[in-house]
């Protein structure tokens, strides 16, 4: 029996998140506990594009889990569309860390697993997923297997298949992590067009300064471990930005903000010590120094 689900319908207005004092501690193999997650209390707005940003170990893909249902959490509560999360999630499209692709599927069957899974007539998906691997630049792989596609081309059929419901939530970890930087840019302007395009709620985890100032409506920084929220930046520039955003002076504003507060936490270090005398040896020999002496 069918679910009745349609390609591209949608499903109503994008979700809104709620977190109330959430945390998460896993037991350790040595019989203690790691604090991942530590008093998280945020909302997510309807349509929003929120990027959770911090250091590696902080808890973001923790906290991504817990959102979507998949981890239970030590305290707290999760609200997806106004009901607690107890289960996992349906109506939301993820993106894993790591692409996870069936291989034994093709890359056209891999996009159309979610609608199987609900039990909806696959058929009727087939021109969206095609669209979609079009879309994400795997035209002409969709009979592939995933073996025979790089990490990067994997990751973005493992972007496509998120999207194929048309979810209204939209839960993406470091999806543009294993890309490369050309990828990554393309990829940037194509995430932020599609969410212009739908109404969707996104989280989006990252560990790039660039990816969640060119992207997001605001940015959560995340301390380290036990990861709690640190500061929210609202970052106010006008869209589309992924490509030019650059040239604005709010977003260098915002890099700078964030990185002084990454500095200051320890994340990031000016210089791991340079000596005076390598910096002045350096800066002797620099090309744009000699062009200087010469002219
Ligand atoms: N299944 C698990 N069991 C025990 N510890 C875990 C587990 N998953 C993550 N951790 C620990 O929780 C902390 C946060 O991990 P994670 O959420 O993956 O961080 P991030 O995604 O920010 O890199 C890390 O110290 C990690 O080692
Ligand atoms: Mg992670």
């Amino acid at each position: 029996m069918h679910e009745n689900v349609t390609p591209g319908a949608g499903h109503g207005s994008p979700a809104s998140i709620v977190l109330e004092h959430v945390s998460k501690t896993y037991p350790t193999s040595g019989g203690g506990w790691t604090e991942a997650v530590k008093d998280v209390s945020l909302t997510v707005r309807q349509g929003e594009f929120l990027s959770i940003l911090g250091p590696s170990g902080c808890g973001k893909s923790t906290l991504l889990r817990m959102i979507a249902g998949l981890l239970p959490v030590t305290q707290g509560r999760i609200l997806v569309a106004g009901v607690e999360v107890k289960r996992p999630v349906t109506d939301v499209g993820i993106v894993f860390q790591k692409p996870v692709l069936l291989e034994w599927r093709t890359v056209l069957e891999n996009v159309l697993l979610q609608p199987e899974l609900r039990g909806a007539d696959t058929r009727a998906f087939v021109a969206r997923a095609r669209d979609l691997l079009v879309s994400v630049g795997l035209e002409g792989f969709e009979d592939s297997h995933p073996r025979q596609l790089s990490g990067g081309m994997q990751q973005r059929a493992s972007i496509a298949r998120a999207l194929v419901n048309d979810p209204p939530l939209l839960l993406m970890d470091e999806p543009l992590g294993a890309l490369d930087a050309l990828t990554r840019e393309q990829m940037r302007v194509d995430l932020e067009e599609l969410w212009l395009q739908s109404s969707k709620t996104v989280v989006f985890i990252t560990h790039s300064i660039d990816d969640a100032v060119l992207l997001s409506d605001r940015v959560v920084i995340m301390s380290p471990r036990p990861g709690c929220i640190d500061h929210v930046i609202d970052i106010d520039l006008p869209r589309p930005r992924a490509l030019a955003g650059r040239k604005h002076e709010g977003f260098h504003v915002a890099e700078e903000a964030i990185t002084a507060i990454f500095l200051e936490r320890g994340v990031l270090q000016r210089s791991r010590g340079l000596t005076a005398a390598e910096i002045a040896r350096h800066t002797e020999s620099s090309p744009a120094t000699r062009r200087q002496t010469v002219s």
